[in-house]
């Protein structure tokens, strides 16, 4: 299984996603992140996420925000949006429909049909990036039970 963690940036919420479920998948798996928007390709994550996810035993530093690409319809299997807009961005830029079936809204997965949202936690404090690890790993947690 081959899974996408996307954001805008790519540098706060989909890095933790991408940590959180990298340490927690089956063996085999293929777990990477993207931005919506290339506005910090290259960058590691946040210093906020950085030490969220050290705060919870990961290590995501190593990690580089790069911009979604229309090939990630063809090397992913699942692509998790963060919320709304990434959804449409994301859904926006799909060939064809089986593509477009690929992309889910991650928050979906934890409370089924309710389209709640991870929000973007750039411009708040620490506080807003703890929320957000604990709503991805609760959401990471029921995808996994799905798929083990
Ligand atoms: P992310 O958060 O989408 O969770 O990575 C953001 C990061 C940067 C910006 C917005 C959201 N920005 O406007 O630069």
């Amino acid at each position: 299984m081959n899974v996408l963690m996307v954001c805008l940036g790519n540098i706060c919420r989909s890095p933790l996603a991408h940590g959180i479920l990298e340490s927690k998948a089956p063996e085999g798996w293929y777990i990477d992140s993207a931005g919506t928007s290339g506005w910090h390709e290259g960058e590691r994550p946040d210093t906020r996420s950085i030490v969220t996810a050290k705060g919870r035993g990961l290590n995501i530093d190593q990690q580089r925000s790069r911009p979604f690409l229309v090939e990630d319809f063809e090397r992913f299997d699942v692509i998790f949006a963060m919320d709304s807009s990434n959804y449409t961005n994301i859904t926006r830029l799909a060939p064809d429909e089986a593509s477009k079936a690929k992309v889910r809204l991650i928050m979906n997965e934890a409370y089924p049909g309710e389209n709640r949202q991870v929000p973007d936690p750039y411009t708040g404090g620490q506080r807003g990036f703890e929320d957000v690890y604990d709503m991805l790993d609760l959401a990471i947690k029921k995808f996994l039970e799905q798929h083990s």
